[in-house]
């Protein structure tokens, strides 16, 4: 295939291959380091146990939508498909107030659930939008050469740049922030919107792989090696990638609803709405702060990083100081709060989080979040901790840190907290 022409569309598909899935083990068959991990977490004796490990390869977790754009962070479709499984029936109402990637929202519709998604950063509603809007291959191919056209003629107006961003030369050659900006400015006269945005998203998938930045981690690095003076090539594979994959989504929803909203997860939206079931899978405390891993993608795509941060969970990403938990957990509150009135009577709430090791100092920030739920009289009742065994997580960020595991400093032990909202008595 050549950089500048479409692949053949295959039909592709959407449901998960059959070695994708959930393996859930009961209390009794925990391993002895897994009972350590919940005992020094303060979790083992508060509510019923289970560990779920998350089967199949990193290729085929990318089934459907879900290998469109690298979110670093993302948990594996798998679990939101197996919370959604356990508690709730086809056209039950799915929430995720941090959505990130929208991994919830790909899942629910593709089982026919409705959903409401939000997260407080523009990249995420988009590429949500793109994740779970069909576009048929003639209309992405059309844009496509029209793009390609564009890009091959002499500009006739100033170029884009990226916005908000202290020194793009520090993270961009010259040559690129010119490459991009012919990019960005062939997209912009596209007027079908879910067309526009399946081209903005692979421009913002182009844009991290092309920079002087590292892309094997969430955190920047710079890497000056491996910067592409043209980002042509790198923008025609993912384009190629990601028509492939939304061509394939269903034509129509079939009478599932989907929202997505920019919004803080400690607000409660502007629907009265009531869900069966919220799913939500916070930035870690010590670990990401999203604004910072994704500046350049923002910065391209016109927004100043520092605008999304300031509505930010204050997460300590980076600072590293153990106190600043007091922080963290005070906004988790919050946000569980504001989801729980969400909640109909019987509904669930599936917190997902982890713990951290600061300096050999265990901080378990999950217990804590606990009392504060606890202390705030939410009306909330644990039922269940999961352990979940960690992988993919804990694999990137201990990658993002460029060092091995023993010597990170900082460890993660991920947990998945079931709470029901309990009908209030007669
Ligand atoms: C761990 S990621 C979620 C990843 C998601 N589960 C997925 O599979 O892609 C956490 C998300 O929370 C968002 N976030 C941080 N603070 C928020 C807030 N106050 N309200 C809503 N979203 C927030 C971040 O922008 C980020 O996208």
């Amino acid at each position: 295939m050549t950089t500048n022409q479409l692949a053949f569309f295959g039909t592709g598909r959407t449901a998960p291959p059959a070695t994708v899935g959930v393996e859930v083990r009961a209390a009794g068959d925990l391993s002895a380091p897994e009972r350590q991990l919940l005992s020094q977490a303060h979790l083992d004796d508060i509510a019923p146990i289970e560990a779920w490990k998350v089967t199949g390869t990193n290729k085929q977790l990318s089934y459907s939508t879900h290998g469109v754009f690298r979110f670093f962070g993302k948990f594996p479709p798998p679990i939101a498909r197996h919370l959604i499984t356990e508690f709730t029936e086809r056209g039950d109402w799915v929430l995720d107030p941090m959505m990130g990637s929208g991994t919830t929202a790909v899942e629910a519709l593709d089982m026919g659930r409705n959903v409401v998604v939000r997260d407080v950063s523009p990249l995420s509603t988009l590429l949500c939008r793109v994740k779970t809007t069909h576009v048929a291959e003639t209309d992405s191919r059309r844009a496509f050469d029209r793009v390609a056209k564009l890009v091959g003629s002499p500009a006739t107006t100033p170029l884009p740049t990226p916005i908000g961003l202290r020194n793009a030369a520090h993270w961009f050659l010259p040559e690129t922030i010119a490459s991009l900006g012919r990019i960005r400015a062939a997209i912009e006269p596209e007027s079908d919107t879910p067309v526009r945005e399946l081209l903005l998203t692979a421009f913002t998938s182009t844009v991290r792989r092309v920079s002087k930045a590292t892309t094997q981690q969430g955190r920047l690095f710079l890497d000056v090696e491996k910067a592409k003076p043209d980002a042509w090539p790198t923008f025609c594979e993912r384009f190629d990638k990601y028509a492939s994959a939304v061509a394939a989504l269903p034509r129509e929803r079939k009478g599932t609803q989907l929202q997505i909203e920019q919004l803080d997860a400690r607000s409660k939206g502007s629907t009265s709405r009531r869900f069966r079931l919220a799913i939500t899978h916070p930035p870690y405390f010590n670990n990401y702060k999203y604004s910072s891993v994704n500046s350049l993608e923002l910065a391209w795509l016109g927004v100043a990083h520092k605008e999304v941060r300031a509505d930010e969970i204050r997460e300590a990403f980076k600072i590293g100081k153990p106190e600043k938990v007091t922080e963290y957990v005070e906004d988790l509150a919050s946000a569980v709060a504001a989801i729980s009135e969400q909640l109909e009577e019987g509904g669930v709430l599936a917190l997902m989080m982890g713990d951290t090791i600061i300096r050999e100092s265990y901080i378990d920030v999950t217990r804590q979040l606990l009392q504060a739920i606890e202390q705030a009289g939410a009306r909330l009742r644990l039922d269940r901790v999961v352990l979940r065994v960690p992988q993919y997580t804990e694999a990137s960020w201990v990658a993002s840190q460029r060092r091995t595991g023993d010597k990170v400093g900082v460890t993660l032990n991920d947990f998945i907290l079931l709470f029901t909202k309990p009908k209030r008595s007669k």
